[in-house]
């Protein structure tokens, strides 16, 4: 598996994903893919090759060193990632998963009729999760906490339970943060307890603080002790 540069390689999973109900309908989310596309393009100033895989958004980035792989849903999300993630030295993944997703998938528009409905939901793959289980030492993963409230706390069980190395914890309280803004307030936590705080700024300036966290990290003689 080669990309274009033959330079180190970041995976970077970003913008939302769909869950298709029938042909016309599906499930979603508000994630615009600002966040990612940005810290790819923060990696990419930094040197490396990047492997992109979006969900649909409307944001078109070219490089010589990135490689966009357009996917729908989680499903195909996780298998785009898959050849890449064992050939990649930093993964971090800004994709808003659907976390479940419809249990049938109708082949033809549902009729309307009754005047309830109710759709059976089962859960999506945890991309994130996945990878973390056969990530090796010399891989970092970074992950986001997206958060509505107990937003540390959410972000530390993420961190673990999902073999991170690095979470960025954003929080929907804050004004100009997370979805669809230009801006975002992040956190990043790392597994030695030890938070970063930054003040609202551009998703670019956001991307490379990210960046720059996880180059040191990267370059640290021992990472912290793993799951
Ligand atoms: O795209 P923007 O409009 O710029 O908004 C940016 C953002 C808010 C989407 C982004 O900053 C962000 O927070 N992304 C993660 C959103 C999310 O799904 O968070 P979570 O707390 O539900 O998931 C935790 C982590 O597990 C995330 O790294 C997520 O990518 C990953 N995950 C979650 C579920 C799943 N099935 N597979 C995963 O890989």
């Amino acid at each position: 598996m080669k990309t274009p540069n033959n330079k180190p390689i970041v995976l970077i999973t970003a913008g939302p994903t769909r869950e298709a109900i029938d042909p016309v309908r599906f499930i979603s989310n508000h994630s615009s893919g600002k966040m990612g596309y940005a810290i790819a393009g923060a990696f990419l100033e930094k040197g490396f090759d990047v492997v992109l895989v979006s969900g649909p958004v409307n944001i078109s980035l070219s490089h010589p060193g990135l490689t966009v792989i357009p996917v729908n849903s989680a499903d195909e999300m996780y298998a785009a990632c898959q050849p890449y993630f064992s050939i990649a030295c930093v993964a971090v993944f800004a994709a808003a998963v659907a976390d479940y997703k419809p249990a049938q998938v109708y082949s033809q528009k549902m009729k309307k009729s009754a005047y309830e409905f109710s759709l059976q939901m089962v859960k999506n793959v945890d991309i994130a999760c996945e990878f973390g289980k056969i990530k090796r030492n010399d891989q970092l993963s970074i992950g986001f906490a997206l958060e509505t409230n107990d937003e540390e706390q959410n972000a530390l069980k993420k961190l673990y339970t999902k073999n991170l190395d690095l979470i960025v914890l954003n929080s929907v309280q804050d004004k100009g943060a997370t979805f669809g803004y230009d801006t975002n307030k992040i956190t990043i936590i790392n597994r030695d307890f030890q938070f970063q705080s930054f003040p609202l700024k551009n998703k670019a300036e956001v991307a490379k603080d990210i960046v720059a966290a996880a180059i040191k990290l990267y370059q640290q003689p021992e990472k912290p002790a793993q799951a």
